[in-house]
């Protein structure tokens, strides 16, 4: 039947056969089809048999069978879970070097229905026609061992580990969860805004910024330098010296006699390397080794920018400004806390997608913040559900319930002064905490998960905090003793959001970041967009790994970004 409608080699799969509507779509950029695009029908791929095409991936797992007459390959492309299945003809290539798992193959082949009885559950699979690419694998030195593999061994193997069934289904998880956010704030008409990763304004106050510097590189050459070429004495800055001054005279003696221009014009060309050679061993005389000092303290003015510089801890305060003018507005990038932290919540480079919004008070913000989390949860029960499904089954056999439930459940909401209540009669009744529940304590992460998920089994959040736990820019509460700030806190991970409405008045801003002890110098621009054109405007940040981490169930935020960055470790 396929015979006179496989299309000519380099038409491979760009066709539809017309007869029943099955097509194969070409991967774009590439000459070759999509695993996803066989496997992911409602027929499983059943219909395109005949289809003369060609695919490349990796092989997950391989046998010969029939005494070496043939080998069967699972292969995987990453662009969905399932495997296509391979068979290839000893006649056509040395089966033993197509077997080994991780062994990298293009093939051109024909799709045909597995023959019935074989205990496959595959609809399609390849029988292959030519064999045009290997990238071969030696099994015995290969890293990643046919075996299951825990998530903590894959964090040692960082450059492999996306080879594998779990980290890639994250992967796709994460792919999607991004193209949602981008989806849901522009479909919101936000506008998406790039802030800086290198900032001189530490957004939180917390002091858990890494810094951005050149001078120890600069002190490391410097003193290097220092060895390979020792300092120049007194007496031969004393002798450049003297040779400027020599060159000076005989400048002063050729003027005085009204030598020709040529004769002045070369003493004064000489006099002029002299002084530069000079000025070039005084200022070498004067290097110390070591980081420069001014007054005891390290010379930030010598630094690259000329002043002290960090990695961004959060783009809200950067965001504010184009809120400010342009009212709906989102940040999404990298940030980073030098935290100590060894938890499975912790990151030392995470992402945060941080929207601001002009003319908005905390509500419109927990508004978006929950209309934004259901968004996502849709999107991956609508886009995502085969590693949904895998992720179910590896990791988390509850975790695509909570997805329907959270799409479809209104967000619990409860100001902190009674969240406080609700902690304490838990204790009377006997819960015990590890952390003291009283009110003005910040809610540690067992407090948080208790009331969302023992409490409330769903998302909560919690509103309106003591004002001496959070952070100068959340607007003061008419109470004077709390602000308008709000957390979002989630079953399996606790706090997923933070956000709050922004104080607007200056006064109070100012009298705040005074009350706080923070220098008000670094925050007068922040400042300005009180002083002029002032409005009511609120933001939040949510932490994109913890999405990950709720969405999937896998329980270790290090296995949920490709290149986790945490102390001590920092691979690739
Ligand atoms: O609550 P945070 O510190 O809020 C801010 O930074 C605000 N400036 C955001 C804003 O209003 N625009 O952080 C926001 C979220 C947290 O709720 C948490 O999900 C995540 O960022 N987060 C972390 N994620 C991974 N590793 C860490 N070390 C994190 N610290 C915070
Ligand atoms: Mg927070």
């Amino acid at each position: 039947m396929a015979d006179e409608i496989v299309p000519p080699a380099n038409q491979l799969a760009a066709v539809s056969l017309g007869n029943d509507g099955s097509t194969v779509q070409k991967a774009q950029f590439s000459n070759r089809v999509l695993i996803r695009t066989i496997l992911d029908r409602p027929d499983g791929g059943a219909k395109l048999a005949g289809q003369k095409i060609r695919i490349g991936g990796w092989v997950k797992t391989g046998r010969e069978q029939g005494k070496g007459a043939f080998a069967f390959l699972e292969v995987n492309d990453g662009s969905c879970p399932a495997n296509l299945q391979v068979m290839v003809d000893s006649s056509l290539y040395d089966l033993s070097k197509l077997v080994a798992t991780g062994t990298c193959v293009t093939v051109d082949g024909v799709l045909k229905v597995p023959p019935e009885g074989k205990g496959t559950k595959q609809r399609i699979e390849l029988s292959v026609v030519n064999v045009i690419d290997v990238g071969t694998v030696d099994a015995t030195k290969y890293p990643l061992p046919k075996t299951k593999l825990t998530l903590e061994f894959l964090r040692d193997v960082l450059h492999l580990r996306s080879r594998t069934n779990s980290i890639s289904a994250v992967a796709r998880i994460r792919n999607a969860l991004a193209f949602a956010t981008h989806s849901f704030f522009q479909e919101h008409s936000f506008l998406y805004i790039h802030t800086p990763i290198i900032t001189t304004s530490d957004c939180e106050g917390a002091g858990e910024m890494f810094q951005a510097t050149t001078l120890i590189n600069y002190t490391e050459r410097l003193e290097q330098d220092l060895i390979d070429n020792p300092l120049p004495t007194e007496a031969d800055v004393e002798a450049a010296r003297l040779i400027v001054k020599e060159r000076g005279d005989v400048v002063a003696k050729l003027k005085a006699a009204k030598a020709s221009k040529e004769e002045i014009t070369a003493a004064v060309a000489q006099l002029k390397i002299a002084k530069e050679s000079f000025a070039h061993i005084e200022e070498r005389s004067k290097l110390k080794p070591g980081l420069p000092k001014k007054d005891g303290n390290i010379d930030y003015s010598k630094d690259f920018f000329g002043r002290q510089a960090f990695l961004t801890v959060s783009g809200q305060l950067q965001v504010e400004t184009y809120a400010c003018a342009l009212s709906s507005v989102y940040t999404f990038g990298p940030t980073f806390r030098a935290e100590n932290s060894h938890t499975s919540r912790h990151l030392a480079e995470f992402w945060m997608v941080e929207p601001e919004i002009a003319f908005a008070d905390l509500e419109d913000d927990m508004n978006c913040a929950e209309a934004y989390v259901k968004y996502m949860c849709k999107w991956l029960l609508e886009k995502c559900y085969d590693d949904m499904e895998l992720m179910a089954k590896n990791f988390d056999s509850g975790c695509i319930d909570r997805l329907k439930l959270v799409e479809s459940t209104p967000f619990g909401r409860i100001t902190y002064t009674e969240a406080i209540e609700l902690l304490v009669e838990a204790v009377a009744k006997g819960k015990e905490f590890d952390n003291n529940v009283e009110w003005g304590v910040d809610l540690a992460s067992e407090h948080e998960r208790y009331l969302t998920e023992v409490l409330f089994q769903k998302p909560l959040i919690v509103y309106n905090y003591p004002k001496g736990i959070k952070a100068f820019y959340m607007r003061l509460n008419d109470d004077e003793k709390t602000v308008a700030a709000m957390d979002v806190l989630v079953p399996k991970v606790g706090e997923l959001i933070g956000g709050s409405q922004r104080e607007e008045r200056y006064d109070v801003i100012k009298k705040r970041i005074e009350e706080m002890g923070l220098p008000i110098e670094p925050y007068e621009w922040y400042l300005d967009l009180r002083r002029y054109g002032t409005v009511k405007h609120c933001g939040f940040g949510l932490g994109f790994e913890r999405m990950i981490l709720f969405a999937t169930g896998i329980d270790n935020i290090r296995d949920v970004i490709p290149f986790p960055r945490y102390p001590g470790k920092a691979d690739l």
